[in-house]
């Protein structure tokens, strides 16, 4: 097979397309592949493909917070300037401390790391080292190293300390103001803003002793980011105890050091998430299947573009997005109940999984199984339609976004939803288990491939990550909203 060789890339292409590989884990060329793939295979769109690359090429920039091109060089806003200060603590969730970093550095971070003795059994000081670009600092007392700085100096040459992942120990440690190693001592010793993403077993989280320590820590100011429920690096463990996912934390530190583009500051957005449960009785339900991933995605990419982001969200076992303000619901009137309170507001997002129906009557008490008797029935009757109700709304607001979930007839569905709701957009999925798309499919996994229809056509997006479907969409709703005048 011939193979080909691309010189000449602009540093602006270069410069995204290895931020594109990292946040995908491919190589660059594997990036290069995917994106030439979709460019042939029309992905981009039929008309105008280069016209509609570059587009998308500045839209990502945008949602990244990387600036206009400067002298051919897109130069990161971000995070440049800021020094981040990272405490990792020792537990298995420290491999993603790794990413973190990288993700921090992307942005123009500088991050300079401490690693308690613990964590250096999970990671080793030479792979940080080498994607901070710095020493790593782990002792106290080391008075015969070079590069010792001391820990107040530490702990106060940095903007922000960022402790991920933060253990029940380290917690423990600085509730009650220990500082018996460098870690707890940069911790006590630092006049800076502290970030915790905790990680921990479940039990452990779930322990009065460290909901003691959080509730201390929280007075005490120290923010916090996750952790999130789901399964644990330990197998057959799960709950909530999982560290926060890289970009959360970013988004977090982003939203602490309030920097990034701020496109959407003083827009009110409303977001539905996950889905809702309908009770049969006490402990049985009707539910739709979703993660919540996409829509709580999109609602930490409006925040961090400055909206004031309201998110209602069903029950799901991820943490709640970084910067937004979430209301937990259950079932569907309960989330179309919060949403009508939350209006007016400028753009609305509805991404939940709503249950079209609810039982009649759900019981008080436990159905139980009578010999003779068979299985109950049901009678269903139908729930409020929350996006059609805001898309007819007497104070709709100026942007309204649906989504379509679909098995089959993808496009058909969703020009029929678009109009029959009310929305100005319809962000239209394949969720068939053949859609090809990612390793598990849509549902529940991290990957995505859309297609955004409007009354003007349709646009096709190539598969991305969830993070990636909500960073564009993010870019495009502060788009639309530019021209829409309050
Ligand atoms: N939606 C909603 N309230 C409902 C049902 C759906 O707000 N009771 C919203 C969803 O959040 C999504 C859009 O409507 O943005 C489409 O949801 P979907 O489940 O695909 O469509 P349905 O209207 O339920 O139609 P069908 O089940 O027949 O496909």
């Amino acid at each position: 097979m011939a193979s080909i060789t691309i010189r000449n890339l602009d540093d602006e292409v270069k410069d995204l397309l290895r931020q594109l590989a990292a946040e995908n884990d491919r190589s660059m060329e594997e990036q290069a592949r995917v994106m030439i793939r979709a460019a042939v295979e029309g992905q981009l769109g039929s008309a105008g493909r280069i016209d509609q690359i570059e587009q998308t090429l500045r839209e990502l920039a945008s949602a990244r917070g990387l600036a206009p091109v400067v002298a051919g060089k897109i130069m990161p806003r971000g995070l440049s300037s800021k020094r981040i200060l990272l405490i990792i603590g020792g537990g298995i969730a420290a491999y993603k401390a790794l990413d973190l970093i990288r993700r921090l550095r992307e942005r123009g971070a500088a991050v300079r790391v401490v690693m308690t003795s613990a964590a250096q059994e999970f990671v080793t000081t030479l792979s940080v080292g080498a994607l901070s670009a710095d020493h790593v600092f782990t002792d106290l007392f080391d008075r015969n190293d070079e590069h010792d700085v001391g820990h107040i100096r530490l702990s106060r040459e940095a903007d922000l300390l960022v402790v991920a992942p933060a253990t029940a120990d380290l917690m423990a440690k600085l509730a009650n103001g220990h500082a018996n190693d460098l870690a707890s001592t940069v911790l006590v010793a630092t006049d800076k803003p502290v970030l915790m993403a905790p990680a921990m077993n479940p039990r452990m989280w779930a322990h009065p002793a460290t909901r003691r320590n959080r509730a201390t820590l929280q007075k005490d100011g120290i923010a916090f980011v996750g952790p999130a429920r789901g399964e644990m690096a330990e197998s057959n463990e799960a709950g909530e105890g999982r560290m926060a996912e890289p970009l959360e934390i970013v988004a977090a530190i982003e939203a602490l050091l309030d920097v990034g583009p701020r496109p959407l500051s003083g827009r009110k957005i409303i977001v539905t998430s996950g889905p809702t449960h309908e009770p049969i009785d006490p402990v049985r339900y009707i539910a739709n299947r979703s993660s919540g991933k996409q829509g709580h995605a999109i609602a930490a990419a409006l925040a961090r573009l400055g909206a004031d982001v309201h998110l209602v969200s069903g029950p799901v076992g991820i943490a709640d997005p970084a910067g937004v303000k979430t209301i937990h619901v259950e079932r569907a009137q309960e989330m179309r109940d919060a949403v009508e309170q939350l209006l007016p507001a400028d753009a609305a997002v509805f991404v939940a999984a709503v249950a079209d129906w609810r039982t009649e009557n759900s019981a008080d008490e436990k159905i139980k199984k009578v010999a003779g008797e068979g299985p109950p029935v049901l009678r269903m009757v139908e729930n409020p339609d929350i996006l059609a109700g805001v898309g007819h709304h007497s104070q709709r607001p100026g942007l309204v976004i649906g989504f379509a979930a679909e098995t089959q007839d993808l496009l058909r569905n969703a020009e029929a939803k678009l109009k029959k709701k009310g929305a100005d957009l319809i962000v239209a999925n394949d969720v068939s288990q053949g859609s090809g798309v990612g390793p598990s499919g849509v549902m529940g996994g991290d990957r995505n491939r859309v297609r955004i229809v409007s009354k003007a056509g349709v646009e096709e997006w190539p598969e991305m990550s969830k993070d990636e479907v909500a960073a564009r969409l993010a870019a495009l709703i502060a788009e639309r909203l530019k021209t829409i005048v309050v």
